[in-house]
């Protein structure tokens, strides 16, 4: 039976990574006839380890990028990173300093003896808001000439794309909405150019397609065709959980595996590490490594929705803030609560809602819709018979446990 280590970090690859087969299989197929793709799922469904992997697999036949804009602020910082991106790859790295010569000259006579952290200062130092779209141009030509053919991964767009459309505030002016579509217009440009000889793949922790909308921008995507990872399947899961108890000496009796894997249900591969981490710790802890079906409840309720639940929903709610900013996001909020406790978001709570909410710029339907439309990619609800219901149990309970002493159904509410 095969071993499996725990993950450790934020995504997974080589021997961590588990499964997949098919998604990794048909992701390369895309990438092989080159395709640009966006890689959708839900949060924390295993997007960044599923680039990363691929990466590793291709690293013989194609030179791939891996460039995380999670922390750029504006078109120059993306520039940077995609530059510090290229530096392992030294043929490529040299065409990169010629184009960039002008910025680098100062440091070029040590640049050998600096890191790759203080060249990517210098760059942004050089870099203006009037330049980076020629100096990025140039770092796609420098790509597309390559001998091995390119695969850069863009994960986090989504995130940069929604700090240039609203910043710090919130709100959207026509500067900023203009930033944002020179960036997403210099993507679609060069990615429609150097079709074939540059793939391009795109995530995010967050949805593109809302932040798009906000934009105005939905059109610039139009060459990326999604490409969907869902939840393991069953036995995926299960198998998982299996070669994680193998490599950590754990028994699991009278199919307590099966057991986990019902009791999480939707089988989002971070949920179903953490819950075998939550059995090992409680394992080690009594020093004894069988774990029988008849414990998996008492783990759920004791940990999954004990200590897990207060770090876990602080990963999605931060997330969720991000993209609505602060006053949906209290919206957003009790729409969730509802959903949680009542166990669905109903027509009626809708229109309940509405009538205690005004946004500025947007309708009730409207600022509902743009909700809908996060929680949905954020994993959240999907549509029901009588309204929106949570996905994942598992996340519904977290949700419950947070705001159940302090939510109201809103039906329920005196008015
Ligand atoms: N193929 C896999 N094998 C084993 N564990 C996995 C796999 N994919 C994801 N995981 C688990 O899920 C965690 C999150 O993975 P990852 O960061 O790749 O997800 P993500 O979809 O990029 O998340 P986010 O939405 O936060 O960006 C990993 O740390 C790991 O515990
Ligand atoms: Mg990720």
């Amino acid at each position: 039976m095969e071993k499996l280590k725990q993950a450790h970090g934020n995504y997974v690859e080589g021997d961590r990574f588990w499964g997949r087969e098919d998604d990794l299989r048909l992701f390369q197929k895309k990438i092989h006839e080159g395709a640009h793709q966006v890689l959708l799922a839900q949060r924390r469904m295993g997007k960044t380890s599923l680039m990363k992997e691929t990466a590793r697999l291709l690293n013989d036949s194609y030179t791939c990028l891996y460039v995380d804009l999670q922390k750029c602020r504006d078109s120059a910082d993306a520039m940077v990173e995609l530059s510090k991106a290229i530096y392992p790859h030294k043929k490529l790295w040299g065409k990169v300093m010629g184009a960039f010569s002008n910025i680098v000259g100062t440091i070029l006579d040590r640049i050998d003896t600096i890191n790759i952290s203080e060249i990517g200062v210098t760059i942004r130092g050089g870099l203006t808001s009037a330049d980076w779209s020629d100096k990025g141009d140039q770092l796609m030509a420098i790509l597309a000439g390559s001998d091995k053919p390119v695969l850069l991964f863009l994960d986090e767009l989504p995130i940069l794309v929604n700090r240039m459309l609203k910043g710090d505030d919130f709100t959207i002016t026509s500067e900023k909405r203009g930033k944002a579509d020179d960036f997403m217009s210099w993507l679609r440009k060069n990615s429609l150019q150097y079709q074939g000889q540059l793939r391009i793949v795109v995530s995010g922790s967050i949805g593109l397609d809302p932040i798009l909308r906000q934009a105005g921008l939905s059109a610039t995507m139009n060459n990326f065709p999604p490409f969907e990872l869902k939840p393991w399947d069953e036995t995926t899961a299960a198998g998982c959980l299996n070669a994680l108890a193998k490599e950590y000496g754990i028994t699991f009796l009278d199919d307590a595996d099966k057991a986990i894997v019902k009791r999480i249900g939707c089988c989002i591969p971070h949920h179903v590490q953490i819950f075998f981490d939550s059995i090992l710790e409680a394992c080690e802890r009594r020093k004894r490594f069988e774990f029988k079906a008849d414990e998996v409840e008492g783990i759920y309720e004791k940990e999954m929705l004990g200590v897990r639940c207060q770090k876990e929903l602080t990963h999605y709610e931060e997330r969720l803030k991000t993209v609505l900013g602060p006053d949906l996001n209290t919206l957003a909020v009790e729409m969730l609560s509802e959903a949680a406790i009542t166990g669905v978001l109903s027509r009626k709570a809708l229109e309940a809602f509405r009538k205690l909410y005004i946004f500025e710029g947007y309708t009730g339907i409207e600022a509902q819709q743009e909700i809908i439309s996060v929680l949905e990619h954020d994993g959240y609800v999907v549509p029901g018979n009588d309204g929106y219901v949570f996905v994942s149990n598992l996340i519904r309970d977290w949700w419950k446990k947070r705001n159940a002493l302090f939510y109201t159904p809103v039906l329920e509410r005196e008015v």
